[in-house]
């Protein structure tokens, strides 16, 4: 670990995930130097088949500029001395605990990571680098099961908003209390309110990216966690697929992790203070699990084996399509280059080769 300049370094915690890794692959190739940070906790959290550790293996190999510290963000005192020698600046923060079903068997595990973890970050930051841009991974979650609460249609493959006011999907105003978040989206809101409360209280460059469902052929996925990943992986190894309730016809948009670092790469060369976006692939990239399961099957010629559980999983979304509009209006420039074909072909050529 160096100190000194402060220029092209960039700190990523959750390096070995699915956008940690994403974001250390993508400033690397630009020329930075990457610090990246990641215990494998998921691993902790969901098995052998979420360990991470193949991917810090990989881009160790890939990239001489990279460095692998293992660190637990929980570690509050090696967290403040690792911001005090690094001094980056740029920080993402990547790692979390981060299933919405998982949580609720795990309740101090979750908010240790998720909320104690962001605040150790933000003010070891604030206490050794003030300049840095901070961008913090959020999610959709904060807005609870509010979401459900818009009218929806029902089509032959798909739930749909029934009201024109949300035909461009849900934005960043939309309530984030009164609504059933599940113990991860309040340890999530948690870290995103203290986010903002960085920006807004001592004026850092921090923002918060409200994800929808992010994927990409690097993710470990799991059935708690990483939904086309994982519904990929069924179907490639012919296992069988639960639907948890709604008919199958839940709707995702789906962006490519390489979309997000994209757009974190554009918030880092012109950053603002407090701020939040819903980052996920908009209509376009939205599909629901029935489309899903259709998609997966031209691509491999298998069939999905599924089978259906009436009872849907506690404050999940029944339809959620992120609004790009703020995203677009502050950085034109960035467009989503991967389209909802892209991302099963590459996930699909992924999981083949393992
Ligand atoms: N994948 C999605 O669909 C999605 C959707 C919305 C929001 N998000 C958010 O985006 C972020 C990244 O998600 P992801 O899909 O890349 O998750 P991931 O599980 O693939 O990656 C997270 C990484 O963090 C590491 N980690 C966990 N606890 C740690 C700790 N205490 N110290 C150090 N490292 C630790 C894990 O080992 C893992 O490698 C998370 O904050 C998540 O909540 C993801």
């Amino acid at each position: 670990m160096r100190g000194g300049s402060t220029t092209k370094r960039v700190l990523v915690t959750g390096s070995s995930g699915l956008i940690g890794s994403e974001v250390v692959d993508y400033f690397c190739r630009l020329g930075w130097t990457v610090h990246g940070i990641d215990n494998n906790m998921r691993a902790d959290f969901f098995g052998p088949q979420g360990d991470t550790r193949w991917n810090q293996r990989r881009l160790v190999e890939l990239h001489s500029t990279f460095r692998h510290q293992e660190l637990d963000i929980r570690d509050r005192a090696a967290v403040l001395s690792c911001l005090a020698q690094l001094k980056p600046a740029a920080i993402v923060h990547a790692a979390a605990q981060p299933s919405h079903d998982l949580a609720a068997s795990r309740p101090f595990d979750d908010f240790d990571v998720n909320a104690v973890g962001t605040l150790n970050l933000l003010e070891a930051a604030r206490r050794h680098a003030p300049q840095a841009v901070f961008v913090h991974m959020s999610t959709n979650k904060v807005y609870g099961d509010r979401p459900n609460e818009i009218r929806l249609r029902e089509l032959p493959t798909r739930w749909d908003y029934d009201d024109p006011a949300y035909a461009g999907g849900i934005a960043e105003e939309f309530p984030i209390d009164k609504s059933k978040h599940s113990l991860f989206g309040a340890s999530k809101l948690a870290a995103d309110v203290m986010v903002q409360e960085y920006g807004r209280y001592f004026g850092m460059k921090t923002c918060c990216l409200r994800g929808g469902c992010l994927t990409g052929p690097n993710h470990s996925g799991v059935e708690l966690h990483g939904f086309l990943s994982y519904l990929v992986k069924c179907n490639v190894e012919r296992r069988t697929y639960k639907i948890f309730g709604y008919k199958g016809k839940q709707v995702r948009d789906n962006i490519h992790s390489y979309d997000v670092a994209r757009f974190i790469h554009a918030f880092i060369e012109q950053p603002r203070s407090g701020e939040v976006y819903n980052i996920g692939g908009g209509r376009d990239n939205s599909c629901s699990i029935l489309e899903a399961f259709e998609r997966i099957a031209a691509v491999s010629g298998k069939p999905m084996r599924h089978e259906y559980m009436e009872k849907n999983r506690e404050g999940d979304h029944i339809c959620y399509i992120s609004d790009l509009s703020k995203m677009r209006a502050h950085y034109p420039s960035w467009i989503i280059t991967k389209s909802l074909d892209d991302i099963f072909l590459e996930i699909f050529q992924a999981v083949r080769a393992t």
